[in-house]
This record gives structure tokens, sequence and C-alpha cells, in this order.
């Protein structure tokens, strides 16, 4: 059935299978998603880097089923399967055949520097179809019933660090599936809009988190938030902190 339903992922496939291969079905099909028959020439290369990368094996596994398994997440650029890389149970973001972004590379880079900042998952390899990243912990925020002043001081928290890292996420005011809060802290992910830029992330998020639970910005807060974006400030930082955490339990 599987065969049916991408008989030419096999065939691009040939000779390039991953080594070693407990589920290299899985691994071809994943390469090809999803399938249209005129991009075999793809199929190779995301097998390439997935093989270039040290990617070991996919896994079929998460909570998104799709015809031939299962996988952690799907995107408009990607899917994300569970991998073993180095001895390491890892999450492999996989470029789709009809992602409108033509490479990772930018958004490997991007989010490298966001991991050294504290806030991302880390990054063990990209090339231009595949990122290979430690596994998310944590729950995505669109998932939490309630924000508490707890959660909303680490969200603030990774906003102000990928600020200081000048990196501007461009889709941090939607931070309902971008940010994870695990145990210790915010961790933000999918950086394939990002680009450098410095003091937009703190605001953004600011705004979204205060409309979630119905509060307009004062004009105090917004003015705090104009100036913020001049220099990221860390004295202004607390201020703001201090404010939105005021509508907070
Ligand atoms: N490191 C990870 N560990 C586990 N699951 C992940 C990881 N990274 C991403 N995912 C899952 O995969 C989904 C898609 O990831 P991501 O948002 O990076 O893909 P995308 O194709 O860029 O999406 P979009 O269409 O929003 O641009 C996420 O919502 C999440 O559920
Ligand atoms: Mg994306």
């Amino acid at each position: 059935m599987v065969e049916e339903y991408c008989r030419g992922c096999l065939e691009a496939s040939a000779g390039l299978a991953l080594n070693p291969v407990p589920d290299s079905v899985f691994s071809r099909m994943a390469a090809c998603f999803p399938w249209n028959g005129s991009k075999l020439e793809m199929c190779r290369t995301v097998l390439r880097d997935l093989v270039g990368c040290g990617v070991e094996s996919l896994v079929s596994w998460g909570s998104i089923t799709l015809p031939w398994g299962r996988v952690l997440g799907k995107g408009h650029a990607s899917i994300v399967s569970l991998g073993y890389y180095d001895n390491r149970i890892v999450a492999v973001k996989i470029r789709r055949t009809d992602s409108k972004h033509k490479s990772f590379q930018s958004e490997g880079i991007l989010q490298e520097s966001a991991w050294r900042a504290g806030v991302a998952p880390r990054v063990y390899c990209y090339r231009d179809n595949v990122i290979v990243m430690d596994l998310l912990e944590g729950i995505p925020l669109g998932d939490l019933p309630v924000l508490t002043k707890g959660d909303v001081s680490v969200i603030l928290s990774s906003a102000y660090a990928l600020d200081k890292a000048g990196i501007h996420h461009h889709e941090i005011s939607r931070p309902w599936k971008h940010v994870y809060l695990t145990d210790a802290n915010a961790v933000i992910i999918d950086f394939g809009s990002s680009s450098y830029g410095y003091c937009r992330n703190l605001p953004s998020i600011t705004g979204s988190l205060l409309r979630r639970v119905g509060i307009e910005i004062s004009e105090s807060l917004k003015s705090l938030l104009s100036t913020y974006k001049h220099g990221c400030n860390s004295r202004l930082y607390l201020s703001i902190r201090d404010f939105v955490l005021g509508y907070f339990n």
C-alpha cells in the first residue's frame, strides 16, 4: 500500500538508503512529502542531506498520522520526524517538496544563534533540506488553559533574550504554536521567517499576551515599548515586564 502511494519515491532513493535502515521505507516517504511525481530529484537531495548530516534513521512516531507513518509535526514548510543521530533521539525537520522556502540554511543559522542565547532547541546540523535538532519538551502556549504570572515572566524573558541576540522572529506575534513552556524556560521554534534585527520580539509578544486576556495596551505601556525598540534597554525591559505581570495572577 505504501509502495502504491509513492512508488517514485522508492525509485528516487534507490542506492541512497539511510544506513542502517531499520525503517527505510518511512525515510523515503518522509523525504518525498507530499509526493509529487515531478520532484524525484528533490527527494534524492533530501535523502542526501539526511545522510550528509549523519541522521542514522527516521522513526515513525508522533501525534500526526500521514498515509505512510507518524510524525511529530507538520507545517507549510516541513514535516518534523523523530530520528536517531549520534546515539541521540532527535527531531529532524525535513523540507516539504512544496515548501515556498528554497532552503533551511538561514533558518539553521538563526536557530543556532537562538540556541546559543538559550531559547531554542539545540541545532546539531543543517543543510538546504534538513535541520537536526533537540527534541522539544514542554507544552505549546496554545495548549495552556491559563497563563500564570510565572509563565508570562519566562515567556517575556525568552523574547528579551532573542532581542539581545539580534534575531527578529517575525512570527512571535502568534506565539501559540511557536513558544513552548518547559519546566525551566520558554523555548521558541520555527525560525523560517526570521531575520537579523533588534528589539522587536518583546513588543510583539507583549501585544499578543495581553490580547489573549482581553487587555488593550495602555498608552504608557505603548510608550515604554516604543522606546525599548531603540536598543533593548535592560531597565526598560524590567519596567515592561513588571507592567505586564501586573495583569496576571
Ligand atoms: N524540535 C522539535 N521537537 C518536536 N517537535 C517539533 C520540533 N520542532 C517542531 N516540531 C513540531 O513540528 C511542527 C512544525 O514545525 P515548524 O513550525 O518548525 O514547521 P514549519 O513547516 O516551519 O511550520 P509553519 O507552517 O508554521 O511555518 C511544530 O508545530 C511542532 O509541533
Ligand atoms: Mg515555518
